[in-house]
């Protein structure tokens, strides 16, 4: 009898109904008409409550008419609950009362169904709410999905355009800057020449002079920083950029007490302006060396290939970052370090070359034990080095 209702074309068994009432001979009876769902049974509003906050059944069907708490009241409490507000009730009464239904739906319900529950109407219904749920339940996820992506991509113009705002700006004060600094230190230097070496006079102007160079150096950073390179793209070995960088970096990581192991993968090549990338090494290694002072360490290097991607590994045993600030070292201008030992740019600038290069960079790190920045780049195609050498 109670299979002459069942309806073939549904995935019944994946849905789960949560059946609440007072009376155990109800339960029983629409638990028979629904055998084929995965059913969980209340005999009071509390204990309907907990199932349905643990388990979220798809669907409640929910006797109106109980004691301590009635249906009306377990149904707004669901919906009050961040956890089951979503999920869909469906009020089974004796009463029919046109007042009733209205409180029955401002507390939340969907449907009603009368007392005595007809099997057939009870599923057909059932099988509609379920579905209606399941595309619900479909869009939602899709629409999660898209406000993430979209998130990711704010945030990642939002970040190219602070690196292009915050280019121009300084490169047209470090230019301000550039001429009349070059001035001062060849006067400073004029003077210096005229003193005694070893004197007073001339250690205090030697101090000027490499404070000069020093201001130079960093508009020089500067001025690199968020311009656009017109240097060209070319097949590029990344190992060999590497132990480049490596060659003029060794003499102050050996002073920092930093041991080298660098592991070169078989890799291809990547479509790259060498200089740009050179840079990115060099303040990746760079940072690293900074976080092993005082102690020293091992700074290791790897270059791998994946899928179509060259990855390039470089990772330390120094001070870590702090978890909450692993969001901010990308950000121009963070920096932890001294004044005039950190610039806060040496990263941003990695990240703007790494994403013009189609790349990514990011940052795995544990507080006291040590980072591990990660480099992809895509290797060249078949198609690329046609292209390179036409
Ligand atoms: N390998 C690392 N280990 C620990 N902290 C790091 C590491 N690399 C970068 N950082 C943190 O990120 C900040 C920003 O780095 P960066 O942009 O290169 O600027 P700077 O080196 O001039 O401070 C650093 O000051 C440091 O706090
Ligand atoms: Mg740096």
């Amino acid at each position: 009898m109670v299979d002459q209702t069942k309806d073939e074309s549904s995935n019944v068994e994946e849905h789960s109904i949560l059946i609440v009432d007072d009376l155990s001979s109800n339960i029983k009876l629409l638990a028979r008409y629904l055998e084929d769902y995965k059913l969980y049974f209340a005999l009071e509003g509390e204990r309907a409550l907990a199932i349905a906050e643990e388990y979220q059944p798809d669907i409640i069907l929910l006797d109106v008419m109980m004691p301590e708490m009635d249906g009306y009241e377990v149904c707004r409490r669901l919906k009050e609950n961040s956890k089951t507000v979503d999920i869909p009730v469906v009020f089974v009464t004796a009463r029919s009362r046109d007042d009733e239904e209205e409180e029955g739906l401002q507390a939340g319900a969907i449907d009603f169904i009368a007392k005595p529950v007809n099997g057939a109407v009870l599923r057909a219904r059932l099988r509609s709410h379920l579905e209606l749920k399941e595309h619900r339940d479909n869009l939602t996820g899709l629409l999660q999905r898209r406000e993430e992506e979209l998130g990711a991509t704010y945030q990642q113009l939002l970040h190219s355009e602070k690196l292009s705002e915050i280019g121009k700006l300084t490169s047209s004060i470090s230019h301000e800057f550039s001429s009349p600094l070059l001035g001062i230190e060849q006067i400073l230097k004029g003077f210096l020449a005229d003193e005694e070496p070893g004197s007073a006079k001339s250690e205090l102007l030697d101090v000027c002079v490499s404070e000069c160079v020093r201001l130079r150096e960093l508009i020089r950073t500067l001025q690199k920083f968020g311009r656009r390179s017109t240097a060209v793209f070319a097949p590029t070995d990344l190992n060999h950029i590497i132990s480049d960088v490596l060659k003029l970096s060794s003499k102050h990581l050996e002073r920092q007490g930093v041991n080298v192991v660098f592991t070169q993968g078989n890799i291809s090549k990547v479509n790259a302006v060498e200089d740009q990338m050179k840079q990115v090494m060099f303040n990746l290694f760079t940072n690293a060396g900074d976080a092993m002072v005082p102690e020293g360490g091992i700074l290791t290097i790897v270059t791998h290939e994946q899928d179509g991607q060259v990855l390039l590994m470089v990772q330390d045993n120094g001070c870590g970052i702090p978890h909450d600030k692993l969001g901010s070292v990308f950000a121009p201008f963070y920096t932890t370090k001294e004044a005039g030992e950190g610039t806060g740019l040496g990263l941003s600038n990695c990240y703007g070359i790494i994403i013009r290069h189609h790349g990514m960079i990011h940052v795995e790190s544990e507080e006291g034990r040590g980072s591990l920045f990660t480099v992809e780049l895509p290797c060249i195609t078949d198609d690329d080095s046609f292209n390179e050498s036409k």
